[in-house]
C-alpha cells in the first residue's frame, strides 16, 4: 500500500483512486468484490475511514471541507467500480434482451401437469382380458407381422381360397411377388395366436388374446386400418356349442350389464365348424328398436364357433394331444373398437386414433 503524506493531497487522491480502479477491475468473483469492499469500505479496518481519521486529524482548519469533498468524491468512485464489478461478475453472457424475455415471474400460476388417463381401447381391452381371466382364462400374445402360414394357411384358409379375400390383406414391402404361401404381412386378426398358443402347449387352454390387427381398409366413421380384436380360445375334453354359449352370454352381461341377452346366428370362418356371429339385445333401446339398432333391437357384435378339426390338425403336428377325436373346443373373436364406440357412445372410429386431449380427457378417472 502506498504511503499517503499530507504534503500533496491532490497527488495522493488521484493515486488512490487509480489504485481502486485497478483493484476493481482484476475483480471476477462475488466473493472478491467483498474482499475489496470491506478492504475500501469497511467501517472499521477500511482504507477510507482510516485515511479520513489519519488525515483530518492532521489537517489545518480551513482545509477540512476540502479534504472532506476529496473523502467523500472517492468514496462515491468505489461504490460505484463495486457495482460495476457486482454487475460484472453476475453477467452469465445473457444480453439485456434476452434477460428480459427470460425473466422468470414467481407470481404466475404454474403449468399444470395433464393427468394421463388409460386410453378407452385399452381400457375395454382390460374390462375383457379380466372378464376372461375370472373365468380361468390366461392372456396370449403374438407377433403383428406376420407369416401367411399362422395368418392363413393353419387357420384352414389354404392357398388361393376365396376366403383370404375378405380380409384385405397389407403384405409387407417387398414381399408382393413372393408366392402366396411364402410372404410376410400383418395380421389381419388376432387368430394365428390360436395356433401359435397350441403349438406351445398341449390342452387344455383357456387363453384370451388382445391386441392389434391390419387390414386395407378404407378408413370411415366405423372402419380404421388399424384396430383391436379381442380372441379366444378354449379347448379341453368334452367342450360343446352349449360352453361357448354359456361363456359368451356370460361375458356379454359383465360387460354391457346383466340385462343383456344374446343370440347366435349360424355363419362362416374357415378355422371353426359350426361358426356362429352373436347378436346382443341393443344397448340403447333395451330391444325396443332405436336408431343404432337399425330398428332391429338387436347388435351384431363378436364371431364364433367350434374350433375345425382341420385346425386341430395343423396343431398336432407340434402337440400330438390336438387329437379331434378326444378333445373339442371353441373359438371366438371380437372388434374392440366396436365394443368401446357403443360403451362410450363414440360415432366416430378416428377418434380414438386422432391424439385429441379434449376426447381423451373424457376418460380421465
Ligand atoms: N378372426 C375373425 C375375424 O377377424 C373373428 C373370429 C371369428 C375369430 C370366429 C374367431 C372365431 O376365433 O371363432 O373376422
Amino acid at each position: 500500500m502506498m504511503k499517503i503524506g499530507t504534503e500533496n493531497r491532490e497527488a495522493n487522491f488521484e493515486a488512490l483512486e487509480a489504485e481502486a480502479r485497478q483493484g476493481a477491475a482484476e475483480l471476477t468473483t462475488a466473493e472478491a468484490v467483498e474482499n475489496f469492499r470491506l478492504a475500501w469500505l469497511g467501517r472499521k479496518q477500511g482504507r477510507l475511514k482510516q485515511l479520513s481519521e489519519e488525515w483530518l486529524q492532521n489537517a489545518a482548519a480551513d482545509q477540512k471541507k476540502l479534504l472532506g469533498q476529496r473523502f467523500n468524491a472517492l468514496k462515491t468512485l468505489v461504490e460505484s467500480l463495486l457495482d460495476e464489478a457486482v454487475a460484472r461478475s453476475r453477467n452469465t453472457g445473457w444480453s439485456d434482451e434476452a434477460l428480459r424475455v427470460e425473466r422468470l415471474d414467481v407470481t404466475l400460476p404454474g403449468t399444470r401437469r395433464l393427468i394421463g388417463a388409460e386410453h378407452p381401447i385399452t381400457r375395454t381391452m382390460n374390462e375383457l382380458v379380466a372378464i376372461f381371466a375370472g373365468l380361468g382364462y390366461s392372456v396370449g400374445v403374438g407377433p403383428e407381422v406376420e407369416s401367411d402360414f399362422y395368418n392363413f394357411e393353419c387357420m384352414n384358409f389354404p392357398p388361393g381360397h376365396p376366403a383370404r379375400d375378405t380380409q384385405d390383406t397389407l403384405v409387407i414391402a417387398g414381399q408382393e411377388r413372393r408366392s402366396q404361401r411364402d410372404r410376410l404381412l400383418l395380421r389381419t386378426h388376432t387368430s394365428p395366436v390360436q395356433m401359435r398358443t397350441m403349438e406351445q402347449q398341449p390342452p387344455p387352454v383357456r387363453i384370451v388374446i388382445p391386441g392389434k390387427v391390419h387390414r386395407n381398409d378404407a378408413a370411415d366413421a366405423t372402419h380404421s386400418p388399424v384396430f383391436h380384436q379381442v380372441e379366444g380360445l378354449c379347448v379341453d375334453v368334452g367342450i360343446t356349442f352349449s360352453d361357448l354359449k354359456g361363456t359368451l352370454d356370460y361375458a356379454m352381461k359383465a360387460l354391457f350389464g346383466s340385462s343383456v341377452k344374446t343370440r347366435f346366428f349360424p355363419s362362416f370362418f374357415p378355422f371353426t365348424e359350426p361358426s356362429a356371429d352373436v347378436q346382443i339385445s341393443c344397448i340403447f333401446c333395451a330391444g325396443r328398436g332405436c336408431r343404432r339398432c337399425k330398428q332391429s333391437g338387436w347388435i351384431e357384435l363378436l364371431g364364433c364357433g367350434m374350433v375345425d378339426p382341420a385346425v386341430f390338425a395343423f396343431a398336432a403336428e407340434k402337440q400330438p394331444a390336438y387329437d379331434a377325436s378326444r378333445i373339442s373346443g371353441f373359438a371366438f373373436g371380437m372388434g374392440v373398437e366396436r365394443i368401446a364406440m357403443m360403451k362410450y357412445g363414440v360415432s366416430e372410429i378416428g377418434q380414438f386414433f386422432a391424439g385429441d386431449m379434449r376426447f381423451l380427457d373424457q376418460f380421465v378417472g
